[in-house]
């Protein structure tokens, strides 16, 4: 399937599901001075989770333009040695402000990623906040997930915060595994998710509920919901490639650029 169907679908369905389709923003967020750029979809709605300002509409859907080369989230280290990160990549998000909350956002992403795009649910693994029992019963109760495929981690994993300030919360984490061949050679039955190579996060669900000031941490007037799900990696689960730069949102440039250079991609020299 094709990155720009994946975009498509992911749109339709939340529209489908009462969500406002909004733009990305540029990626210097505006009138934010604790980012430099925008570092995940929901910057853009920081004041509808802290309740400063009202949202016309509670649910919001975006593909977001983001980059992680600093600050909070940054991925630079990564980029290169990794086949899953980047300094700018799209992200796709469904929000919910003050709206629904785990029971919901937990179905509609499983139901898009196993209905709409069809992924098989043998290759999903799930982890969940070592505090959220509720979101583990969610899984394994409303959507049959096995309880030896959920995994609960600690607030290094399993806590989103947007930077050193602003909302943040619990998570829960959907993992694709790509199959032995890509082992780091870290695979543990127990929890095979300590192989990083295999298993690849597709899908961060934040179940935001406090926002971090100067003074400390706080409850928000509601609990939210915000999504951060990268279209390259789950392009790349859908095109059956591994790297990220082998799937179609990058191809199209190598080949430009194996003109241009007279080199061809995979070239070492
Ligand atoms: N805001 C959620 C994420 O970036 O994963």
């Amino acid at each position: 399937m094709k990155a720009h169907l994946i975009r498509q679908k992911f749109s339709t369905f939340f529209i489908k599901h009462d969500h406002k389709k909004i733009s990305s923003s540029p990626l210097i967020p505006q009138n934010d001075p604790t980012l430099l750029f925008a570092n995940a979809g929901m910057n853009q709605f920081k004041d509808y989770f802290t309740g400063m300002a009202l949202a016309k509409n509670k649910r919001a859907v975006t593909i977001q333009k983001c980059v992680r080369a600093g600050g909070k989230h940054n991925d630079l280290e990564n980029v290169g040695f990794t086949a899953r990160h980047h300094t700018f990549f799209e992200m796709l998000g469904n929000f919910s402000f003050g709206d629904y909350f785990k029971k919901e956002a937990i179905h509609m992403a499983w139901e898009f990623l196993t209905k709409e795009l069809a992924i098989d649910k043998n290759k999903l693994l799930i982890t969940v906040h070592e505090s959220d029992d509720e979101a583990r019963d969610i899984w394994h109760n409303q959507e049959g997930v096995p309880l030896n495929r959920i995994f609960k981690m600690g607030d290094k994993d399993n806590f989103w915060e947007m930077g050193e300030f602003g909302p943040c919360g619990p998570c829960t984490e959907i993992f694709y595994d790509h199959g032995e061949k890509y082992s780091d050679g870290n695979y543990d039955p127990n929890f095979p998710l300590k192989d990083e190579g295999r298993f690849v996060e597709i899908w961060n669900l934040v179940f935001m509920q406090f926002e971090k000031t100067s003074e400390g941490i706080k409850k928000l007037p509601k609990p939210s919901v915000d999504t951060g799900a990268g279209l390259e990696r789950l392009t790349a689960a859908m095109q059956g490639v591994y790297w990220n730069y082998d799937t179609d949102l990058f191809q199209g440039i190598i080949k430009e650029i194996e003109k241009i250079s007279q080199k061809s991609y995979g070239d070492k020299k």
